[in-house]
């Protein structure tokens, strides 16, 4: 299991509860996520305490998650790093509790609604038939380098208003930061980030243009002017939450497809229902990791949590619990309901959602019309994966011919 555990057991936590889990790199996962998570569950209790990572609770069981994530009272979004980080930055609105969290929220959800994004329809599919297209001749490709991620950093910051000329420079400095090997080289790369967003913030504070940091300057706040501080903290939320995220999403579902060529002839039969094959996707693959932080004293599946303690829900198991989707492990468009977590559950359910869904939806429309058949090239390494907050592949290559 790598590492040994570093930190002793509260003497609160039954000894029942205890069990050894690493979610930054636990052997369970290191060769599929999923399945590894999958593996924990059959294993562990619902709700379980880890020494790892400074000592925290996991939830695996979907109604334990629900509680926590529609009760921010008792479990609170302030701390979303785990070991808990003293001094971590405000995230607005993610790491905000109510009553703070709605006003912002408020302000933020109808620039995100599908009425105010539908515009980016065209840029999305411009963008993605680029990407598409400069990969189709090659045979094959090391498909999340050379496509996923890159579409999301293209839609984004035309959304948000960053310059397009700067692309590469910015998918480097993002692909920097999601992809370094150390706390350290991250943050360096965050900073440079916030470097690109603060000299961004002042040239459209001087002059205003149609994009997403425009309105946010204009807009009224509690009857006032957002502050250059709240507007760095809601530009760089953006970055964290909107980028990587869909690059998962993409590498998850392509290969699943590359895995499953009935699959692929399914969906090249039926592209009309991409959309619906992208929220199945989401379904059996879901990647994010949520940390909450125990507020006060309570009691969660007839176990006692103590204030400061940390709490990571996995939300994969929502889509995965047998209870709410009937052979859960199978992809499959004819399900009569589809019930995941993976854009989140409660106050903070994620705000770029109808964004998110409209590029994976775009993308594997387009990918399929234009790649012919593909799979998983086996002469290159098998895709590495990275777990964390946001799990995700490091690569996956692909091949067609
Ligand atoms: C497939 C892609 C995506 C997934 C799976 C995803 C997932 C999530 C999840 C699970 C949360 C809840 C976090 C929590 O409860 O602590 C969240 C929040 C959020 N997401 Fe996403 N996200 C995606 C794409 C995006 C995009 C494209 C954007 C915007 C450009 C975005 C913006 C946000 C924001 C602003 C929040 C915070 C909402 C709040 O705190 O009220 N997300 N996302």
């Amino acid at each position: 299991m790598g590492a040994m555990p570093e930190s002793d057991i509260p003497e609160h936590v039954p000894p029942e509860r205890v069990v050894e889990f690493d979610f930054y790199n636990d052997a369970r996962i290191q060769k599929d996520i999923h399945d590894g998570l999958i593996a924990l569950r059959s294993e562990a209790p619902g709700l379980f305490w880890t020494p790892f990572n400074g000592g925290h609770w996991v939830v695996l069981d979907t109604s334990a998650i629900s509680t926590v994530l529609r009760t921010p009272k008792v479990f609170s979004s302030r701390q979303l790093q785990i070991p808990p980080r003293q001094n971590a930055p405000v995230m607005i609105p993610e790491s905000l509790d109510p009553p703070e969290h709605l006003l912002y929220r408020r302000l933020m959800m109808s620039w995100f609604e599908p009425r105010q994004i539908a515009h980016l329809k065209s840029r999305v599919d411009h963008w993605t038939k680029h990407f598409v297209a400069n990969v189709k001749d090659k045979g094959g490709c090391e498909f999340v380098e050379a496509v996923a991620s890159r579409i999301p950093v293209t839609v984004f910051m035309e959304f948000v208003g960053f310059p397009l000329d700067r692309h590469e420079d910015f998918r480097s400095l993002i692909d920097g930061m999601f992809r370094s090997s150390s706390p350290e080289e991250s943050q360096t790369y965050a900073m440079k980030i916030m470097g690109e967003l603060q000299t961004l913030i002042s040239a459209r504070m001087d002059k205003r243009e149609d994009d997403l940091l425009s309105r946010l300057i204009d807009a009224d706040f509690e009857g006032r002017k957002l502050t250059f501080e709240e507007l760095m903290s809601i530009g760089f939320l953006l970055f964290l939450a909107g980028l990587d995220t869909v690059t998962n999403a993409m590498s998850f579902g392509t290969r699943h497809l590359a895995r499953y060529p009935d699959f692929q002839t399914q969906l090249r039969a039926h592209p009309e229902r991409c959309a619906e094959a992208a929220e199945e996707l989401l379904r059996r693959y879901t990647f994010p990791n949520l940390p909450r932080q125990v507020a006060k004293d309570t009691e969660l599946d007839g176990v006692a949590l103590k204030a400061g303690e940390m709490v990571l829900c996995v939300i994969a198991m929502a889509g995965l619990d047998e209870s709410l989707n009937p052979n859960a492990t199978d992809v499959r468009l004819d399900r009569e309901k589809r019930n995941h977590f993976a854009f989140g559950y409660g106050g903070h359910t994620c705000l770029g959602r109808h964004l998110a869904k409209m590029e994976l939806e775009a993308f594997y429309r387009h990918w399929l019309a234009e790649i012919p058949p593909f799979r998983i090239d086996s002469s290159k390494p098998p895709s590495g994966v990275r777990g964390g907050s946001v799990m995700g592949l490091s690569s996956l290559h692909l091949t067609w011919s």
